[in-house]
Formats: structure tokens, sequence, C-alpha cells
């Protein structure tokens, strides 16, 4: 089953941080792969800015050059590419290249501007595209995250931005939100009619988010160590899941009305008593460093895993704890929502000596797809035995080898152009994350303790294990 596209409007899109990482791992191997399946039509441009004095042809060699993996037999696409490609070096809290870069600028199509920078040049960056008349009602401002290290910070980013922008033309980017089984969980939901009526405390007994990740910091020590897995991953990443799994339906599939059930999630959290939290922090082994080593700071009390568990206090879920957790440097790299549903009320089989209840698990990454599982009887003669076996749907076997997955960028990225707010955060709902996690983040400073060791290759620390059991709970597995 190929997927459908429909092409977008021509567009202005410049590209502040051009000459980054992010932009060349991710947002340019996006738009050409956008470009690829037809969806971004001619005439539409793509202006790379960055310090960097350089003109736009070697910008393009620049962009080919990281693209030749992508582009490997699609030279015509590449030429076509390289052909919307602009470049101007512009000096991001100086005024060079800013009058340059507004006479390059078209009046009559949509303009976004992406932020693809460091935190601390959105509110700069932002100033001058208003100097220099460039904020016009037709243009769009994305941003990537860290959006603020706290509540205070965020508001004050919130602010600075919309001095110069309306916060409907703002969009901040948690890429999660761009992956496609991400979205899946609000198909699932609100799409068929079988879960929703099961979806609450009544039918769930609890809820298990797990974003685990193999690799440890990876050279990004500074940010990192000053971030930490609940600023890096709890904040954003994990509460969004939270959000789509918890949240209302919506009226409608649309950015307010989606947003608004969201933010309704979020405000309903109680306060996480440290029991009710397990931060850790990744050993050396025999093949890598610990995390202080990689983090380049011996003293470092930051955590690179963190597991809590935590309740919505509204009418659907009192009672049903929802447990997350996230860390570098463990077994598997693995994205899972699992809803455990309660066990049937009573066993009419004598010998059924577990009655497990039956579990829902939407596998984020990897593998996209979505298990049930079920008991049933087991084949043979000699008496009613039961084992468990899962229903199991893997999107890409189900829905056929020649549908691509695409990366979360690309979702966004055409998002912004099409003015689709519905993937991206509202400013009320980063600031009502931070509210929630600051206490949390003050109380470790305030107590100095250390996170607990534990051993690359594992599932975090024994702590995180005992944080279910001691509700007589486990979590499922983290790789085999
Ligand atoms: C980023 C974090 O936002 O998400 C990284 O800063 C993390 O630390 C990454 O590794 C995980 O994203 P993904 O898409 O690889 O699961």
């Amino acid at each position: 089953m190929a997927s459908r596209v429909i092409p977008v409007e021509p567009f202005d899109l410049v590209l502040f941080g051009a000459t980054g990482d992010l932009a060349h791992r991710k947002i340019l191997p996006g738009l050409f792969h956008r470009l690829a399946v037809g969806q971004i039509p001619e005439g539409s441009r793509i202006i790379g800015c960055a310090r960097s004095e350089m003109d736009a042809d070697a910008f393009r060699a620049s962009v080919a050059e990281s693209l030749r993996h992508e582009t490997r037999g699609k030279d015509a696409d590449l030429d076509k590419f390289l052909s919307l490609l602009d470049y101007v070096s512009v000096d991001a809290t100086g005024e060079r290249g800013w009058k340059e870069l507004a006479e390059r600028l078209r009046a009559d199509v949509v303009r976004a501007f992406y932020l693809s920078v460091g935190p601390s040049l959105f509110a700069p960056i932002a100033a001058r595209l208003d100097q220099h008349g460039m904020a016009t009602p037709n243009s769009r401002i994305v941003v990537e995250k860290p959006f603020g290290h706290d509540l205070a910070s965020a508001r004050e980013l919130n602010r600075e931005l919309r001095n110069c922008f309306a916060e409907d033309q703002i969009y901040r980017i948690d890429h999660y939100l761009g992956k496609e089984t991400v979205q899946n969980v609000m198909a699932l939901r609100f799409a068929n009619a079988l879960f929703e009526p099961l979806w609450n405390c009544q039918h769930i007994d609890h809820v298990q988010i797990t974003v685990a990740e193999k690799l440890g910091i990876e050279g990004r020590g500074d940010y990192y160590d000053r971030a930490g897995a609940a600023r890096d991953m709890l904040q954003n990443h994990l509460m969004q899941l939270l959000c789509l799994t918890a949240m209302e339906p919506p009226s409608r599939f649309e950015a307010n009305a989606v947003r608004d059930e969201k933010l309704k999630v979020i405000r309903a959290l109680d306060p996480v008593p440290p029991q009710d939290i397990v931060r850790g922090q990744y050993r050396a082994s025999a093949h890598s460093k610990s995390y202080v080593q990689e983090a380049g700071n011996p003293d470092s009390t930051t955590e690179s895993f963190i597991a809590m568990k935590l309740h919505v206090s509204n009418w659907r879920w009192g009672g049903t704890p929802f447990y997350l957790r996230t860390g570098k440097r463990l077994r598997e790299r693995l994205s899972e929502i699992v809803i455990i549903f309660r066990d049937p009320p009573h066993s009419i089989f004598p010998r059924m000596d577990h009655r497990r209840g039956n579990a829902l698990i939407i596998r984020l990454q990897p593998d996209e797809g979505v298990t049930l599982r079920m008991t049933i009887k087991e084949p043979g003669p000699g008496g009613m035995r039961l084992t468990e076996v899962p229903l199991d749907m893997t999107f890409a076997e189900a829905l056929g080898a020649d549908v691509e997955i695409p990366d979360a960028y690309e979702r966004l990225v055409m998002d912004v152009i099409r003015g689709d707010q519905t993937l991206f955060m509202r400013g009320d709902e980063v600031e009502a994350a931070w509210e929630w996690i600051d206490p949390i983040i003050a109380r470790w400073q305030e107590s100095g303790d250390r996170p607990a060791p534990y051993d690359p290759g594992s599932s975090g620390p024994e702590d995180a294990l005992m944080l279910m059991h001691r509700d007589g709970r486990r979590w499922r597995e983290i790789g085999s």
C-alpha cells in the first residue's frame, strides 16, 4: 500500500543552523525525501543561514555530500533539490546578513523560519526577524527543544517569541509527535470503537511507558549534564506519550482541540513523592565509559535514567498508576506503551494458576506495531491448560513492504508549511510540564542525592524494579 502524497503550496523555508548536525542529519534529508515523493512543488525555496561565510554553491555541495546515502540512484531528484537551495551568511546576534535575507524572501508565499540552533539564539533571531520586517502574517517560526530549562525560562522564552510572532505562528517541536507510531496511539484509541470503552481505571490495572536507549550521551556531555533524563526526555517526549495515552477524546482532530485535552492531563498530574522516583547513572563496563567519564564531570549527580510512578487525578484514571521510565545505555533501544488490563474477576478454570490480564503493547520503535496479549487454551488433551499468546501486528508487514515509515522530521516540516499545529506543543502545554517537573528537580538539587548506579546493557537500577515489585507488578523486559 503506497502512501498518499498531497503536495504543499510553494514556500520559502529559512533554515537557521544550516551547517549544523540536526540540519544535515534530519531536516535536509527529510526535505529531500518529501521532494522525491512529489510533495514539494517547484518554486519552493530553502535558504540556509549560518554564521559561516560561503556561497550558495558551497552550501549545495555540502548538502549533496550529507545526502549521498539517501540520493543514490536519484540523481534527477537530487539536482531538483539542490536547485531549491540558497544560502545567506547571517550573524544571529549581530547585523550581518539580515538585510540580504529580507530581500531574498517573497511576499506572496508561506515563509517558515526553522531555528535549528542553540536555545540561547531563539529569542535574538526572532527579534531580528521582527526588526527587519520578516515576521509577517504569512510567516511561521519553528523552534527545537529544549524549550527552556525550567518554568521561569520557558515563560520568558514564550514571552520573547510572542513579542514577534502570534501563538498560532509558533511551532515548538517535540519530534516524538512526528513519529508515525506516536500518532497511531490516537488512531488506535479514537478511530476504533473497541478499546475506548475499556480505556479507564475500571478496566486498566496500570500503564507502562518505556523509552530505552542503547547509546550513552555520545559527546553531548556539556548539554546533557545540565539537563539529565528528566529535562532531556521526561518533561517532553515521555510527557507527550503520557498525554496521548491518558487524554480524553478531543471533539475533532484539530490543533487546539487536541492540545486542550493534553494540557488537561498535565494539569491533572499529582505531585510525585520521593519514594515514587528512581534516578540512575550508568557505570563503566569493559567496553564503555561510565556516565561521569563521558560527561567529563567526576562529581556529576545528573541522572541518565529515571523511573517513576505517577497518577493522573481525574475521573477516568483514579487509582490506575502510570509507570514511566527512560534511560541511556540500557539493554536495547525500545520505546513502547503498555496497557495492562485488569485480571478476569473470577477464574472458572481450576488449573489456571495465573490469571494474567490482557495487555496491549504499542511498539513505537523499533518494529513499529501493536500486540495484544491473550490467554488461550494450550493445545493437547489432558485437561484445560492455559497459555498466553500474542496477537501480533507489525505495521510494516500488515501494510506491505512498499510502505515507508517516514522520519518524524519529514512529517513535521510539511505540517509547518501546511500551517497545521496539531503535532506541535502549545506554549501553555510546555509551561504546565515545567510547572509539574520543577519541584521534582528542585528537591534533588536540595538533597544532593546521587543517582543509583546501574550496569550498561541492563534495565536500569534495581530500585526501578522495586518500584513495580512493591506494588505486585513488574516491568516488561527491555529486549530479550
Ligand atoms: C532527543 C534527546 O530529544 O531524543 C536525546 O535529546 C535522545 O537524548 C533522543 O537520544 C531520542 O530520540 P529517538 O527518536 O532516537 O528516540
